[in-house]
This record gives structure tokens, C-alpha cells and sequence, in this order.
């Protein structure tokens, strides 16, 4: 008997997971904001939420990830505390959403911890990936729109924003880690370009939106 061969494409989800990544500044909170307004005008059920953060596990350990104050995290912990949160957010939260069909926008996901932790903190984007495919059971997006900005201008943007405050614990990172994480995001995107939407956070936020619907269109026949 010939063995029939699988097919090439997973069988299509119920709803649509679409994650936004990219550095401080890039706008992605504007641009989750906009995109929810859309869909929910085109009738779409829609969800959003962050990362970390989403869940009631999540929030907490936010606090522990993100606020000065809370003592030395090294950066193997930090990894591991950013991977618990988003495994809580996959099953508690995401995968029953896409199961009913919903269509959920997280602001960050698994990249950011490929570029943060993987490239920025130095512990190797392989090494990182492999803990978060294991965490999430292999949850990719749909799609990932990656909001790209210089490191120089991200800095400025969030003091602009923070009025001088200093930022949260791993904002006040040095320059060369921002660096470091804007090279990681744009090498994720290039290795599965079929999956990414990369814009240039300097556009115009309108512009931007305009261009994140033209690719959702085909996806949500809208
Ligand atoms: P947040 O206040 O949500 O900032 P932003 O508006 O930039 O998304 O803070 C999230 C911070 O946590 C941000 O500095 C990026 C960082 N982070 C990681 O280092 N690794 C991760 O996996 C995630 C999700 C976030």
C-alpha cells in the first residue's frame, strides 16, 4: 500500500492571530487601536492584548519583568518568566479566542522575545526560540506586522512620550541592545516574509493603517 502524502498546509483556524512587534516607539499601540476599529466596523469579533501581560498570571509577572525595583533578573530568568506568561496567554487566552473564531491582535508575541532576550540580552535567538515553541505548543501568528524604527529615533519617541521619565527596567537598556533587537526583528521577517508585514514606523500613522488593511483584506474577506 503507498503511503498518501500529507498535506502541505495546516487546516485553516476558525478565527486569525495577528501579532504587532517592533521596538519602543514604533507606534504599535496606535496601529492596534486603529486595526480594532476596523474590524469591529467590518463585524469582525476582535480581541486585543499584550505581552506580557493577557492573562492574570501574565499581569503579575509583568510587574516582576518591567518594574524598577523588584531586585537582579538575570537574563536566563528573564527568558523563562517571558515564556511562562505567554505559554498562560496561548491556552488560557489566545487559542480559545482563534477556537471561536475570533480574530485576536496581541501587541508583541514570541519575537519579541527572539529579539529582546535571544539577541538583546545575548542568550542566543536559537536557543530562545526553541524555549518559546516549546511554551506556546508551536503557536505562530497568521500575521506579524513588524513596526521598524531606528534605535535613535524609538528613544526619542518614548521620552517624548514619558517626558523624560526614565523608562521601565528593560527600556533603560543601553543603545547598542536596541540595536541589536532591530537587527533580530528585520532578520525574523526576512526568514519568513510570507508571514510578516514590515512597515516603517516613521510613516504617517494613518499611512501605516492604510497599508496593514490592504494586506488584511485578502485574509479576512472584508
Ligand atoms: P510595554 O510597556 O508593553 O512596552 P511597548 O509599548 O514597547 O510594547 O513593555 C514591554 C517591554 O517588555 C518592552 O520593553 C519589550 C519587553 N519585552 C521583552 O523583553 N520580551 C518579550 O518577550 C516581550 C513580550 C516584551
Amino acid at each position: 500500500m503507498t503511503d498518501i502524502p500529507p498535506t502541505s498546509s495546516a487546516p485553516a483556524r476558525p478565527g486569525l492571530f495577528l501579532a504587532f512587534e517592533g521596538g519602543e516607539g514604533a507606534g504599535k499601540s496606535t496601529q492596534v487601536g486603529l486595526l480594532r476599529e476596523w474590524l469591529s466596523a467590518a463585524g469582525r469579533d476582535v480581541i486585543v492584548t499584550r505581552e506580557p501581560g493577557g492573562t492574570d498570571i501574565g499581569e503579575r509577572v509583568r510587574t516582576i519583568l518591567l518594574e524598577h525595583g523588584q531586585g537582579e533578573v538575570d537574563p536566563r530568568t528573564e527568558a523563562l518568566l517571558f515564556a511562562a506568561s505567554r505559554a498562560a496567554h496561548v491556552v488560557q487566552k489566545i487559542r480559545p479566542a482563534i477556537e471561536a473564531g475570533q480574530v485576536v491582535v496581541s501587541d508583541r508575541f514570541v519575537d519579541s522575545s527572539l529579539a529582546y532576550q535571544g539577541a538583546g540580552r545575548e542568550l542566543g535567538v536559537e536557543a530562545v526560540a526553541d524555549l518559546n515553541d516549546w511554551a506556546t505548543e508551536g503557536m505562530v501568528p497568521d500575521l506579524t506586522v513588524l513596526l521598524d524604527v531606528a534605535p535613535a529615533i524609538s528613544k526619542a519617541r518614548r521620552e517624548a512620550r514619558d517626558l523624560g521619565a526614565p523608562g521601565d527596567r528593560i527600556e533603560s537598556a543601553e543603545e547598542t541592545f536596541h540595536a541589536r533587537l532591530r537587527d533580530a526583528f528585520l532578520g525574523r521577517a526576512a526568514q519568513a516574509p510570507e508571514r510578516y508585514l514590515v512597515l516603517d514606523g516613521t510613516l504617517p500613522a494613518p499611512e501605516v493603517h492604510a497599508r496593514i488593511r490592504e494586506a488584511l483584506e485578502p485574509m479576512l474577506n472584508v
